[in-house]
This record gives C-alpha cells, structure tokens and sequence, in this order.
C-alpha cells in the first residue's frame, strides 16, 4: 500500500510512519524536519496548492492521510482565519485534489465537534454542536471530506510518543510529574483517548477494508481527565510529583470547551472486528512502548 500523509512530521504523522514503515511505502508532506531512516518527504506548506497536486499526482499514493491542522484550540480562538485556512479552506482543497485524482483521502477530525450535553457515549449518529473555533473549523473540514462517497473520516482523540519537541498530553503529564510538578487536573472533563501508534494500526486495517464515510476511532468507554492523569502515574510507578482533583471552572482558557467527550467504537470495532484497548489497558501500552524506546 501507498500512503501520502500530510503533517507527516506530526504525532500522528510520525507514528503512522513508525507503525507501518515496513507494510507501505509512505511520504507525504510537513513544513517541519522529520528525520526517520529511509523516510523521504517534502518541506512546504499545505498552501501552496498546485504544488501539492503536483506531488500528489506524481507519488500516486492508494490514499491520503490528511493529518495536518491547526491543533491548539486556544490559538485557533485568538486566530481564526488561520484555523478556517488551515482546518476547513486547505481540507477542501485536498479533497478536491484527490477527487480529481481518484485517490481515496482519510480525514482525521476530533471528539470536540459534540458539545458534551449527552450523557451517553457518543455516536455516529448522534448531533454535534461546536462550541469553539477548533471544533468548528474540524466540522467544516469533516463536511467537505465527506462531499465524496470513497473518503474516510476518522473523530479521535489522541496521546503517545511524539518525535518533536512538542508533547502529547500524555506525555505532558509525565515529564511535568517527573520534574516534581504538581498538576491541576479535572474531574468534571472526560475523553475516550486513544493511543496514537493504535491509531495508525486501526488507519492501516480500514484502508484494507476500502471503509467509507464516519467512524469515531477512540478508546473503550471513557476515563475524566483526573482519572487518567492518576492512572498513568500508578502505571508508571512515579513517586515525583502530584496531581490536583480540580473542576474545569478554574481554568479560563480563551477557547470553551466540552466537557463529555466520550465517544463510543462501536461501529469501527464491529466493521473491522477488532477490540480496542480501554483508557487503562492503553495507558499500559504506552508505558510497554516508552520502556521498549
Ligand atoms: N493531538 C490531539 O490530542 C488530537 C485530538 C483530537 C484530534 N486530533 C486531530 O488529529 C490530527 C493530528 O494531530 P497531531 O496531534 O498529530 O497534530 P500535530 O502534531 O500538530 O501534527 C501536524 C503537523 O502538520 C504540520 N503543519 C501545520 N500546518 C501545516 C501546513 N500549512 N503545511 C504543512 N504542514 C503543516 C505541523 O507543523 P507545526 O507543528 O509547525 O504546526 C505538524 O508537524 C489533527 O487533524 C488533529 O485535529 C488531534
């Protein structure tokens, strides 16, 4: 299999490089440095569209993996025309090229499109209702995906191992609870995370499968922000640092945010038959990956 990713220096971009390296010929494009083994790739922006239909067209990849965004929410609030360039007006752009191409492209949105007001899991099929710039920009983005049948687009919510300097949350947690931190963390916010190299396995399957249309990919059941942070300290054994039970209320970040993000897998467990791991099994495999690297 051909796989063209975009942000492919990224969290995921990187891991699905890493997970699937040996099963695919990958490369795609990033305006950061990616330095793996064997991997070749190109450094310009998404912006610069002809040149990206140009790549596209001579990699003639079997799918796009379309992974670069604007990611930090509060930033997408304080500069919104860069999240609707970046999030919705580059994302049609991409559809289109692979349209005209006849390439299949796999869009990677996020659990923030629901509003949290649901006290179930949430579905496919259930209402979104935005309620920040981020989120929004991730639902136009998602909608001009799916304008054509042979897409993919994949809502998730993501932490592992990243190759840049910026870390994931998991790993925010603990290089903050091995420097002695303590950390505020809520109780009232709760995700279904899902470990990125998981992910990338999980991409890899439904491009087997040709699946088409909306899947959420995450994690089983769901765990609060709290909850997690403890898990991953009792699971990596830390004695430094402390975590803080605290409400998301004490927080004023620029962006609003939601507070139930669990999703359910259902539908994507079932379609590829496969069981994917719960917030606390996943937590035990990033600590398996982080001693193994
Ligand atoms: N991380 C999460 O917790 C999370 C949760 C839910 C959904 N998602 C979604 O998952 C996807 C992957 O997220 P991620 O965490 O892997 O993001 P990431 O680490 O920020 O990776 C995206 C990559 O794309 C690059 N990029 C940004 N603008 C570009 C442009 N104009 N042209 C070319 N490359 C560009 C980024 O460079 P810079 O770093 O310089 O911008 C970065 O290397 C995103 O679509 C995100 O919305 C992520």
């Amino acid at each position: 299999m051909r796989l063209y990713i975009t942000g492919i220096a990224g969290l995921l971009g990187n891991n699905i490089v890493k997970r699937l390296v040996n099963r695919c010929e990958i490369t795609g494009v990033d305006i950061l440095d990616l330095d793996i083994p064997n991997i070749t790739y190109e450094k310009f922006s998404l912006y610069e569209k002809e040149r990206l239909r140009l790549h596209i067209a001579q990699v003639k990849p079997d799918a796009v993996i379309h992974t670069a965004a604007a990611v930090n929410v509060d930033e997408c609030e304080e500069n919104p025309q860069w999240a609707y360039k970046l999030n919705k007006e580059t994302t049609g752009d991409i559809a289109e090229i692979c349209n005209e191409l006849g390439i299949k492209l796999v869009y990677i949105s996020s659990d923030a499109v629901f509003d949290g007001e649901s006290e179930e899991l949430y579905q496919e099929t259930d209402l979104v209702n935005p309620l920040n710039v981020y989120a929004k920009t991730k639902l136009d983005g998602e909608r001009l995906v799916l304008n054509y049948s042979r897409n993919l687009v994949f809502r998730t919510n993501i932490y592992g191992q990243n190759i840049q300097n910026k870390k994931s949350f998991g790993e925010w947690i603990l290089s903050s609870l091995e420097e002695g931190k303590v950390l505020n963390m809520f109780e009232d916010i709760d995700f279904s995370p899902i470990l990125v190299s998981d992910l990338a396995e999980i991409i890899y399957k439904a491009l087997e499968k040709d699946l088409c249309g909306l899947y959420h990919v995450c994690a089983t059941g769901c765990i609060t922000k709290y909850d997690f942070g403890i898990k991953l300290k009792e699971l990596f054994e830390l004695k430094t640092g402390n975590i803080n039970r605290v409400q998301s209320e004490m927080m004023h970040f620029k962006a609003k945010r939601s507070k139930h993000m669990g999703m359910s897998n259902a539908k994507i467990s079932r379609e590829l038959e496969i069981k994917i791991r719960t917030p606390e099994e996943s937590i035990r495999e990033f600590r398996r990956l982080y001693d193994e690297f």
